[in-house]
């Protein structure tokens, strides 16, 4: 399948890019610029995007285009830092700008191009660059400038190397998108080949034809990812995909139940799995959040293989585990210079199993972003409630429980978080919200009840609005609705005197409190 291929110089909008051609109806990837010449032949190009990045393509070491992407002979779009490596790769002069552009500036359309069919003369487009092209080489041509950049937009004689100054990808140039889309169309020629309908059967024919007769294990957490994997396995080979799920005791009220309900209502059968006692266990007086996610993670490896040695010995061998890992994830691991962000949590430790426990790997979710997960979930039956569903961390109440956990503590963070959880669905509010929840502090305050003093826990109410879960802003609940659930909380949880409401946006602050 021809695609867009998007070269990332490590611009923070490289997989934005890679979004708005796929909303597009294109297939497209995201590949690191020192990828290998069969790993993007793999990829069958129609077409390359160049990324921005925060080099200056003057330093030393700062990455250049790979030589062996013009053997494929296809149209090439460089964007802010892919402009300027194709400006330095034919000869001409970037240099610093006396005046640096971010945010928004007015494009002076200047030519009529296939690029800028159906777009009016002047647009507002968003840069952010303090380098600019000072020289054009020899064969291109500017085709549109701002005040500050008069090589905005330039193009080569041939008219398949383009490059943009600007940012067409992000929502706040005008017919950003627009651009992007003429330039598949026009310039490469490209037939839409990506739709989600398309890709459904596509992969159940896939794993179908990979998996034969053999059986799978999928580890589940009733969250959209791992649902979404167990039922498209399960339109593929039936109830040859064990789908286990493991009670760490750190779940929210009814979980298990909720679990096996849903996926009874998909004619899927789930193993469940209790290992509260053990998990408790391994927890017993650890207080810090990184040491929890450790014991966690392991016990829960621990747990999940010697179920599925049981397993095994009943039904007979398993050779693969299917796991919901998603497409930011692949980029991450590819593009080594991301890896060197600071690691403020360590996520995924629990459900992401390792892939060296003794099964073949099976990640049909690998080539999709969160959204075209649920999308895909849709089509394939999956009930609303479980596609709407807020995150819930794979270590569960065990990283909202601040220090110590015990029992108790657990029974009053549970207790709490049902009463918020009926507040927000009585209220509306749940579909709003990226993520809502209580968190359990290791403080006690002051309070009085019924005329005599209390000497309680605090609990704190958080609730973001998000897209990603990259960025979160707190939410402005409305007060009516803080006030019942602190009423409701601190008259029906025994041991709690007093709720707090948690307004910090992340940054700076994380989602979770651990
Ligand atoms: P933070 O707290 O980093 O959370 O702002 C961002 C999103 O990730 C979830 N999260 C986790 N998920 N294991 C998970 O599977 C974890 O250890 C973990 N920690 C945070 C969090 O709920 C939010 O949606």
């Amino acid at each position: 399948m021809k695609s867009v291929v998007v070269l990332d110089f490590g611009s923070q909008y490289s997989q934005l890019i890679v979004r708005r051609f796929r909303e597009m109806g294109y297939y497209s990837t995201l590949l690191n610029h020192d990828c290998s010449k069969e790993e993007m032949e793999s990829q069958d190009p129609g077409m390359f995007v160049l990324s921005g990045g925060p080099s200056s393509v003057y330093e030393k070491d700062a990455p250049k285009i790979p030589n062996f992407i013009f053997n494929f002979s296809v149209p090439i779009l460089g964007i802010c830092y892919g402009l300027q490596i194709i400006i330095d790769k034919f000869g001409g002069v970037v240099g610093k700008s006396k005046k640096r552009e971010f945010g928004h500036s007015i494009l002076k359309i200047d030519a009529d191009d296939p690029i800028f069919k159906g777009i009016p003369n002047r647009i507002r487009v968003w840069m952010s660059h303090s380098d600019r092209v000072e020289k054009l080489p020899y064969g291109f041509r500017s085709i549109a400038r701002t005040e500050n950049s008069p090589f905005a937009v330039v193009r080569d004689e041939s008219g398949k190397i383009y490059g943009v100054q600007f940012h067409p990808e992000v929502a706040h140039t005008e017919h950003g998108t627009k651009i992007l889309e003429n330039f598949a169309r026009n310039v490469a020629k490209l037939e839409k080949n990506w739709s989600m309908e398309n890709y459904v059967e596509k992969t159940i024919e896939e794993l179908k034809n990979r998996i034969k007769n053999d059986r799978v294990i999928t580890a589940v957490s009733g969250g959209v990812d791992s649902t979404v994997v167990t039922v498209l396995l399960n339109r593929a080979i039936g109830d040859r995909v064990i789908p286990v799920f493991i009670d760490t005791g750190f779940m929210r009220k009814g979980e298990k139940e909720e679990i096996e309900r849903s996926f009874k209502e998909l004619g899927i059968k789930v193993e469940c799995v209790t290992a509260s006692r053990r998990f408790l266990k391994a927890l017993e007086n650890v207080e810090d959040p990184e040491e929890k996610r450790r014991r966690i993670g392991h016990t829960f490896i621990t747990v999940f293989k010697e179920f599925a040695d049981g397993l095994q010995k009943k039904v007979g061998r398993i050779r693969y585990l299917a796991q919901g890992t998603l497409y930011p994830d692949v980029v991450e691991s590819r593009a080594p210079e991301r890896k060197d962000a600071s690691k403020i949590k360590t996520h995924h430790n629990v459900g992401g199993l390792p892939d060296d426990l003794p099964f073949e790997l099976i990640e049909p979710l690998r080539y999709l972003f969160k959204d075209e997960v649920r999308k895909i979930g849709k089509i394939l039956g999956i009930p609303d409630e479980v596609l709407n569903r807020h995150p819930f961390p794979g270590p569960g109440y065990a990283i909202r429980i601040i220090g110590k956990i015990t029992e108790e503590r657990i029974r009053i963070l549970r207790d709490a978080d049902e009463i918020l959880f009926e507040e927000l669905r009585k209220y509306g509010l749940y579909e709003k919200l990226w993520q809502a929840f209580m968190v359990l502090l290791p403080v006690k305050s002051v309070g009085v009840m019924g005329d005599r003093r209390t000497y309680e826990n605090v609990l704190v109410l958080r609730a973001v609005e998000s897209v990603d879960g990259m960025t979160a802003d707190w939410s402005r609940l409305p007060y009516d609705f803080l006030n019942k659930v602190s009423t409701r909380i601190v008259n029906e949880v025994n041991g709690v005197n007093r709720v707090v409401y948690d307004i910090t946006s992340k940054p700076p602050a994380t989602i979770e409190w651990e």
